[in-house]
């Protein structure tokens, strides 16, 4: 009967749910289309007995209409709630940014100039590209001092002719002694961080380009003494105050006497481990008493004024203090090594 069908759809459109535009597309087509539920009521109207016309007639429009509002009215509700979502909620706590971290070797290099800030020293700086004058001829290095040599060092100008007016890529911060001993007159007191290069092949172990850390002092009196008691106020400032140090005999042509300093192994405290091959003592710098030839060459009479100086390596110190073990790991700038010094500043 046309009348119990129009009851049951009615029924239905109190029931009918959509939360977007396809699900109301799918409601208007099932019952309000041509092929639409409403619509095929309207074909069964034709046959309606002529005396039920008016009544049944005006149920049926009566339905069509409740159903064309009901489906207006949930596409309202779904705008409104899609507007609702897009609204910007400023209590909520943004998102989360990743924050970069210090380099270790600028960590480390923080570190050192720190401690030796404490000290007196302060910074000093020079070129990376250096004269030969810089790197060899005023430190004492003999004309024929394989330093010189192609092997180590990158020339950007060479004149085998005359060797002091080469031009190379600095390989120690030692350069840094003259160019200070250039312009300054004793008491000198400098520390300088810089970048060197050597001619080498890139392994695990070697790198062409890594950093160091020289250190100078020149003034009336200074001796080994006082040399080594800075150096040993730095091993405790940087390795923890249990470190011991002791120095070995070397040879630099800008000092004399040389020596090359060992700490205490950070790994066992020197009782021996594989780390410091079973002796107890790992290699940290160079060091020694400026060589009076040094002193002379920048015009420093030395016969009133000693100093000492020593140099490092930061990748060296670092690899210490954080057991890195590839030299490459520094120059790679890969993000997840990198992250492991978020909390080394
Ligand atoms: N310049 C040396 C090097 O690169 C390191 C060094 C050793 C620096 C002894 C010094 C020093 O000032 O006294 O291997």
């Amino acid at each position: 009967m046309l009348i119990d069908k129009i009851e049951a759809i009615k029924a239905q459109l109190a029931e009918l749910r959509a939360d977007n535009e396809e699900a109301l597309e799918a409601l208007r087509i099932k019952y309000l289309s041509k092929k639409g539920e409403i619509t095929a009521l309207f074909n069964d109207f034709r046959e309606v007995a002529p005396e039920q016309k008016k009544e049944l007639g005006m149920k049926l429009n009566e339905l069509k209409t409740m159903a064309t509002e009901r489906i207006n009215a949930l596409r309202e509700s779904c705008k409104e709630q899609a507007k609702e979502e897009n609204k910007i909620d400023i209590t909520r706590p943004g998102a989360p940014q990743a924050l970069g971290t210090r380099h270790p070797i600028s960590v480390v290099r923080k570190q050192i100039i720190d401690i030796f800030s404490r000290l007196g020293f302060t910074l000093a700086d020079g070129p990376e590209v250096e004269d030969d004058w810089h790197v060899f001829s005023a430190l004492n290095f003999a004309a024929v001092h394989p330093a010189r040599d192609m092997q180590d060092t990158f020339f950007i100008e060479k004149n085998d002719a005359d060797v002091t007016r080469n031009i190379v890529l600095r390989s120690h911060t030692s350069s840094v002694q003259v160019r200070t001993m250039d312009h300054q007159k004793p008491p000198i007191r400098i520390i300088c961080p810089g970048r060197v290069y050597r001619n080498e092949a890139i392994t695990a172990r070697a790198h062409c380009f890594f950093h160091q850390i020289e250190g100078l002092y020149i003034d009336k009196n200074v001796s080994f003494a006082d040399l080594k008691q800075v150096l040993l106020y730095f091993a405790k400032e940087l390795f923890g105050p249990d470190t011991k140090i002791r120095l070995r005999p070397s040879y630099f042509p800008f000092t004399e006497p040389s020596a090359e300093m060992d700490v205490s192994c950070m790994l066992c405290g020197g009782k021996g481990c594989g780390f410091c091959k079973h002796t107890g003592w790992v290699e940290i710098l160079g060091c020694g008493m400026v060589d009076p030839n040094v002193l002379e060459a920048s015009g420093i009479d030395s016969s009133v004024y000693s100093g000492y100086a020593f140099g490092l390596g930061i990748e060296r110190i670092t690899n210490l203090k954080y057991m890195v073990k590839d030299l490459r790991m520094f120059s790679e700038n890969d993000v997840r090594f990198l992250d492991e010094f978020q909390a080394a500043h």
